[in-house]
């Protein structure tokens, strides 16, 4: 479903897809000079233990150097970059248009000045929102909450599924003095027993709250103490999906059938399950997919049972499927009841219907609320997008490295499968997780850096400006690198 809106702004057909320059000083290629990570990261990764853990960290960036999709490291290596800062980046590094972002002094001021939104916004937050609403608010959702990152994001989206299921129980807004005393005790009815429902590979974040919806790896929960909440199944398809649609059919309505019988189970135990919060496309879990029956299906459920349907949309959001959000790949008869977004949209936030608006000050609220900076950032990709055209141009470049991902699978079978996407949000599946983690050091060492996901997958988050170019050169590579792995 597209918003009147979104429609205007982002016309589904451009055709256009006009891009056809790099960015001014965009490198032609690859060049690994070091192993990776080279000398200087290994010796700057050791300065950086001694502070805190940093075992994540792969490799220390020179962000002066790095441009358009290419990232340089600080023994001067250049990768092409199809993992974005875990796909946060959306013009690539150094965009000319976000350079000239604070150059204006108003600007300049609220970025230093930097408020508690919640209390002391600028004369000008209200048109800044209503802006950034008009452009890329979901249909039916006018209503939107800015926030610091994903997690937050989504922590705040429960909070609004619960306080709306406690309103339609109540008939009423107000809150009786057993409710108000209880809830400092932890205890009903004010901390009523609610439930969020989540899906197995799920990834929504790591605050205490989102933890408890997060199933993909347990090194994120170990030791973390979890609310008992339910999970439902998130279909498991065989690919390729053309050849296998009566069986991915069934895969749906099993799990359909489960998220019901789970509602069911959850309301017998006296914990009522409030909202269900699942990604357009599980990425951290494996850049998993379910069909736009199943979503429409879940929405219904949903609506049934009166729960909210927050649509996780932090990875996806912001044009990396080819549409600014990804859930209008279901068309959705209504709207979900809130959609979660942060990564490419620079902040957290979301967007929410009338239904799901809360009456009250200070129940959704933090000290900065997100960043009007951040906000100044997202003016400006959302002025390029549209400038060039960009979400024409991601579905034509997606569609290009689908093709040839599905070629180079036949070629190189069993070596990967299941290529799939939308856009450039793209991933296939090592026949093995030991091949795979081969396939992404190859990858990096000749120069291209991937993401995994899953088990046994490799996800490619480029940014927005990923071009046919760009694509044959990752091919290329990847075709060395499993003419290696055939030969080994
Ligand atoms: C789908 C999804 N939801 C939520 C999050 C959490 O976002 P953040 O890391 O900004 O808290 C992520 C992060 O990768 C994500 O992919």
């Amino acid at each position: 479903m597209w918003s009147k809106s979104l429609r205007k702004v982002f016309p589904q057909t451009g055709g256009r897809a006009c891009l056809s320059t790099s960015l001014p000083g965009e490198p032609c290629g690859p060049c690994v000079r070091t192993s990776v990570p080279g000398p200087k990261s290994k010796d700057l990764l050791h300065d950086l233990n001694q502070i805190q853990q940093a075992g994540s960290t792969s490799v220390f960036v020179n962000y002066d150097k790095s441009i358009g999709n290419y990232l340089v490291d600080v023994d001067g290596n250049t990768f092409l970059d199809t993992y974005m800062q875990i796909s946060t980046i959306p013009l690539g590094y150094n965009h000319p248009e976000l350079l000239k972002a604070f150059c204006n002094e108003h600007d300049l001021k609220c970025l230093i000045n930097r408020p508690a939104l919640g209390v002391f916004p600028g004369e000008d937050w209200p048109k800044r929102m209503s802006r950034i609403c008009d452009m890329i608010a979901p249909c039916g959702m006018p209503h939107l909450n800015t926030m610091m990152c994903g997690a937050c994001a989504n922590e705040n989206a429960f909070k609004h599924a619960f306080m709306a299921f406690r309103r339609k129980e109540r008939g009423h807004d107000n809150f009786s003095k057993e409710e108000q005393e209880s809830c400092i005790y932890n205890t009903p009815p004010g901390s009523p027993k609610l439930a969020i429902m989540s899906f197995l590979y799920g990834f929504h974040g790591r605050t205490l709250g989102t933890l408890s919806t997060t199933r993909s790896k347990f090194i994120q929960k170990i030791d973390i103490p979890a609310f008992d909440w339910p999970m439902a199944n998130f279909p498991n398809y065989r690919y390729p999906l053309e050849e296998n649609v009566e069986c991915n059919k069934k895969e749906d309505e099993k799990c359909l059938a489960r998220v019901e019988e789970l509602f069911d189970s959850w309301c017998k135990k006296g914990m009522p399950v409030a909202g269900v919060i699942v990604e357009p496309i599980q990425s951290e879990g494996g850049d998993n997919h379910a069909s736009p029956e199943f979503f429409k299906k879940l929405q219904v459920i949903c609506k049934n049972n009166n729960a909210a349907l927050i649509m996780d949309e932090v990875q996806t959001g912001g044009g990396p499927t080819g549409k600014f959000w990804c859930h209008e790949y279901f068309d959705l008869p209504c709207p979900p009841d809130i959609v979660t977004f942060s990564k490419k949209l620079q902040l957290g936030g979301y967007f929410y219907t009338g239904e799901m608006a809360v009456r009250q000050p200070f129940r959704t609220f933090n000290t900065w609320m997100g960043d009007p900076g951040k906000v100044i950032l997202l003016e400006k990709v959302l002025e390029v997008i549209v400038r060039d055209d960009l979400l024409e141009h991601v579905r034509q470049t997606g569609e290009y490295v689908l093709k040839h991902l599905k070629d180079l699978e036949t070629e190189f079978c069993p070596l990967f499968h299941s290529s799939r996407g939308r856009g450039t949000f793209i991933a296939f599946t090592a026949q093995t997780t030991e091949k795979r983690d081969e396939m992404i050091m190859l990858l990096k060492e000749k120069g291209v850096w991937c993401g995994s996901c899953g088990k046994s997958s490799i996800r490619l988050r480029a940014s927005l400006l990923f071009q046919k170019k760009h694509a044959n050169i990752f091919l290329d590579i990847l075709r060395c690198v499993l003419q290696e792995l055939k030969t080994c």
